[in-house]
Parts: C-alpha cells; sequence; structure tokens
C-alpha cells in the first residue's frame, strides 16, 4: 500500500486536454481533486483548506500580460465563494517560452485571492520540481497548522 502524507493539504488542480498538470499531479502521488474541462460537467465544490494547481494560458497576449492567463474553468470554480473562501496558496504551470508571462496565472491569483504564490513549474515539471513541492508544502502546511493553533 502507498503511504499518503496526511500533513499536505489537499490539492485542487486544472488541466487541459494535453494533461500535463494531471502528470505532475499524479507524480506527486498527495490528494487531489480535479477542476472539471467543460461546461456541462458535474461542478466540483471543495469545503476543506486546499492549494490551487493551475496551468497559464493566455500566451502573453492581450492588455497586458495577463489577459486570458487564468483558464476560464478555474476562474468559474473561484468565483464560487464556498471554494474562493479555503484556496490558502497558488503553485502555476506554464512554459519559460513564454517569457514574463511563465506561471502568469498563479501572480493573478495570488493577488486577486490574497495567498502566496508557492512554486512555478514547466510543463509536467522535472523529479526536482516533484520533490521540491512534495518537501516544500508539507513543511508549509505544517508551519501553517501551527499559527493556526497558537
Ligand atoms: C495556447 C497556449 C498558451 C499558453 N500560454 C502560456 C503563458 O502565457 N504562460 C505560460 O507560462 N505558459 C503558457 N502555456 C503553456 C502551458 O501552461 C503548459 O503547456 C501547461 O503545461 C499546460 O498544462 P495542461 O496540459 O495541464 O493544460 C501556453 C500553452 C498554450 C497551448
Amino acid at each position: 500500500m502507498t503511504a499518503v502524507a496526511t500533513t499536505a493539504p489537499l490539492l485542487v488542480y486544472f488541466s487541459s486536454t494535453s494533461g500535463n498538470t494531471a502528470r505532475f499531479i499524479e507524480k506527486l502521488g498527495l490528494p487531489a481533486q480535479r477542476i472539471p474541462l467543460h461546461r456541462g460537467d458535474r461542478e466540483l465544490a471543495v469545503d476543506e483548506p486546499f492549494v490551487l494547481v493551475t496551468p497559464t494560458y493566455g500566451g502573453g497576449q492581450g492588455r497586458g500580460e495577463e489577459k486570458g492567463a487564468v483558464p476560464k474553468q478555474v476562474i468559474r470554480f473561484l468565483n464560487d465563494e464556498r471554494n474562493r473562501k479555503n484556496i490558502r496558496g497558488v503553485i502555476s504551470a506554464g512554459n519559460t517560452n513564454f517569457g514574463d508571462s511563465f506561471g502568469a496565472a498563479g501572480d493573478i491569483i495570488s493577488r486577486k485571492c490574497h495567498v502566496p504564490h508557492l512554486y512555478r513549474f514547466e510543463v509536467f515539471g522535472t523529479q526536482d520540481d516533484v520533490d521540491r513541492v512534495s518537501d516544500g508544502l508539507e513543511r508549509w502546511w505544517v508551519s501553517q497548522l501551527k499559527s493556526t493553533i497558537q
């Protein structure tokens, strides 16, 4: 049986049909729930604290580098107050080919939801990204829990 770290937060993620972010989440092996791709799919409502993992789209086009950077499915998910009140941090995915827009979705969500942008990784992440995120998430989450108790 695979041991699952109980000291990590729930991950909520979005991944398009290319599935890169989903691959990264699989490699992490932590409890995770996926934001649905299609409008007709059953909407996701999360009633516990979570860290959001989202790819960046938009390619830095439009006004500023931000237009369209956050996938619309993620916007819809966060527009639901029940979900928004439980977000504790964000991790972004992207591609450094997009220059300044690399991981821009995480910057935008961090600013709008007042949560830390914890990490950004490329495509489906390297083993180094997987190790850093799993270690970092666990340490950060424990410190969050301690500050809540104090
Ligand atoms: C049309 C398009 C636009 C993109 N725009 C950006 C961008 O602005 N910034 C960025 O960092 N990555 C950008 N990417 C890269 C994606 O974020 C990256 O491929 C990611 O791994 C996709 O995740 P997914 O397969 O889980 O949907 C773009 C990719 C595509 C196809």
